[in-house]
């Protein structure tokens, strides 16, 4: 049966526009699987620490030799990647800050990326393990970072989703930005800014 993972990363909730653009595609994707099920992983309420030495230590260690207390280190990242595995599909929303991924979608990534589990080097050669997978970011910034404008360098967001996704295999893979929300703070409609992006994502969910 279809699965899809739905991860948030905005801490802003009801005024999030990443949040409210993935929201409105996991109801339309719903809407096309009724059946399916949907796994809602929101960062801003997870505990994510930053891995440490003793983390790095325990996932390089090969699973049958670790301690309890290597193996209590991993639980959490066991599970997001146990996430990760059962759906086939997934939809990320990620907010711009200071012109990259907010810290708990890093925090979160930090946790998935994991030798063995997501990526191997068996032959000397960095390889996916995520395959099969179908994945569609959803980017919310309050400037405007389209590839002909002035500030197109500044955006480490798609750039580093792309890159770091594409590492761990995942390369059917689509963006779809909200640029300029921060004429939101100045007055612009929020339901006009909204509609043409929601319009793009449905369209997506549905696979137009
Ligand atoms: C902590 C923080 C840092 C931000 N940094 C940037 C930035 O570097 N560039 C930018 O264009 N907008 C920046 N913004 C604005 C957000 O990208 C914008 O509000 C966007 O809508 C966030 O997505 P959200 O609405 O889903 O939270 C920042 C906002 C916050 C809260």
């Amino acid at each position: 049966m279809a699965t899809l993972l739905h991860i948030d990363s905005s801490p802003l909730y009801e005024r999030s526009v990443s949040r409210q653009l993935s929201g409105a595609f996991v109801d339309r994707w719903k809407s096309l699987h009724p059946a399916a099920t949907v796994i809602d992983r929101d960062l801003n309420a997870t505990s994510l620490p930053p891995v440490s030495a003793e983390w790095v230590g325990a996932a390089y260690t090969p699973e049958e030799a670790r301690t309890p207390k290597q193996k209590n280190l991993l639980t959490l990242s066991d599970t997001l990647l146990a996430e990760l595995a059962r759906a086939d599909e997934y939809v990320i929303g990620a907010p711009m800050h200071n012109f990259g991924v907010p810290s708990v979608l890093k925090l979160w990534i930090d946790q998935i990326s994991r030798v063995g589990k997501t990526f191997s080097y068996a032959d000397g050669a960095p390889k996916g393990l995520l395959v099969g997978k179908k994945a569609t970011f959803i980017i919310a910034t309050g400037g405007i970072y389209d590839p002909q404008t002035q500030m197109a360098s500044f955006n480490f967001v798609e750039p580093y989703l792309r890159s770091v996704f594409g590492f761990l295999g995942v390369t059917d893979a689509t963006f779809l930005t909200a640029g300029g929300t921060a004429a939101l703070n100045y007055g612009q409609d929020r339901a006009a800014f909204l509609a043409p992006h929601l319009e793009t994502v449905r369209s997506h969910a549905q696979g137009i």
